[in-house]
């Protein structure tokens, strides 16, 4: 169904109620790619288990994300939406690559200073060779194009630069692909800390508005969104809490900061985050309204990680077979 067209591939890891971070910088990017390429967009569980996750959490959280997925507009007949873990080339590739990743590479990564930081009792090593298993992610599809958020800039950095070394020593055998960052929502700051990245896993809850919040929620927390001692509605240094909001509010409706600077020209700060979270509540509530159905599908998500899974797996195969050769490992002849 899909063949000759170029590849586009992203992941979200099933670690926690996802945000509109992820929203804004990945997920709601994904469709625009469906017609033009063949698209793989990935549910990392094996990702998540870097950081301690409770099996059951995990299980139903690998189910919503697959489920947001579809209703963030991802049709499963036009997309390639699976699990990781259900194509074991992913983990048989990221040990290859492990073998072609530098130490001084891995202890670079600002994503594994950070989280290690944060799991002081569990710094395991597949939090430091996270970005080797990504890269193998990437490269099994022969991807051209990744759509992610800025936080995943430098481990993309590093795929492509995984995937030269190995095409240097071995010949062609990965496409080298290219990020695609999305201009407005790229870095979702958090709430209560504007000098901070949005994420999911934030232990503050009024850091982080998740896609599945309910409207009376997510009034609340834009309500106490921190800003700054000024009254000025406009983007600028010592400003981040409004530039984050202005920033969300141009991702919603997609204005430019020009006209929401405009609109909101001499209006209260108490005004304008209402303004924010009504566009914010009103935008994802038919992602809500579409997740609460399909989760009550059960059978139909099962359907669509199968029919995935193996799609995923026939192309998989393909550049794993041909890693193989190149490395020098021998065929089974059965
Ligand atoms: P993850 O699960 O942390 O996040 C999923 C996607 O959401 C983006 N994102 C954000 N964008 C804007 N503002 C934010 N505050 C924000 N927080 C998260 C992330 O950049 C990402 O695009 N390592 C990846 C998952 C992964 C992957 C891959 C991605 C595994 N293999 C291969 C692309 C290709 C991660 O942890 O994303």
């Amino acid at each position: 169904m899909f063949n000759d067209k170029k590849v586009v591939f992203s992941g979200v890891q099933p670690s926690g109620n996802l945000t509109i971070g992820n929203y804004l910088g990945a997920i709601r990017n994904f469709s625009a790619f469906s017609e033009e390429y063949h698209c793989y967009y990935c549910v990392v569980d094996m990702h998540a288990i870097t950081v301690r996750q409770v099996p059951a959490e995990l299980r139903r959280r690998t189910y919503e994300t697959l489920a947001l997925y579809i209703a963030c507009g991802l049709d499963p007949q036009k997309n390639t939406l699976f699990v990781q873990s259900h194509v074991p080339q992913h983990a048989e590739l990221g040990w290859v690559l492990d073998c072609y990743t530098m130490f001084g590479e891995l202890s670079r990564m600002t994503q594994f200073k950070d989280k290690s930081a944060k799991n002081a009792d569990n710094i395991n090593a597949g939090l430091f060779t996270y970005p080797a298993l990504m890269a193998s992610d990437i490269l099994l599809y022969q991807t051209e194009l990744v759509p992610v958020g800025q936080d995943q800039k430098q481990h993309l950095e590093l795929a492509r630069d995984i995937a030269n070394r190995f095409n240097q020593i071995y010949g062609e055998t990965f496409v080298v692909p290219e990020g695609y960052i999305a201009k407005g929502g790229a870095k979702i700051m958090s709430l209560q800390e504007p000098t901070k990245k949005m994420s999911k896993s934030d232990a503050n809850e009024n850091a982080v508005v998740r896609i599945l919040d309910s409207k009376d929620d997510i009034m609340r927390k834009f309500k106490r969104a921190v800003t700054d001692s000024g009254n000025e509605i406009i983007c600028g240094e010592g400003k981040e809490g409004i530039t984050n909001l202005l920033n969300i509010y141009t991702c919603f409706t997609n204005k430019t900061v020009e006209e929401a600077q405009r609109e909101f020209a001499g209006m209260g700060y108490g005004a304008f985050k209402l303004a924010v979270g009504e566009v914010c509540a009103d935008s994802l509530r038919p992602v809500r309204d579409e997740f609460a159905r399909l989760m009550a599908d059960k059978a139909y998500l099962e359907q669509v990680m199968a029919q995935g899974a193996e799609d995923a797996y026939k192309n998989a195969r393909r550049t794993m077979s041909k890693v193989r050769r190149k490395l020098g490992f021998t065929e089974l002849k059965r």
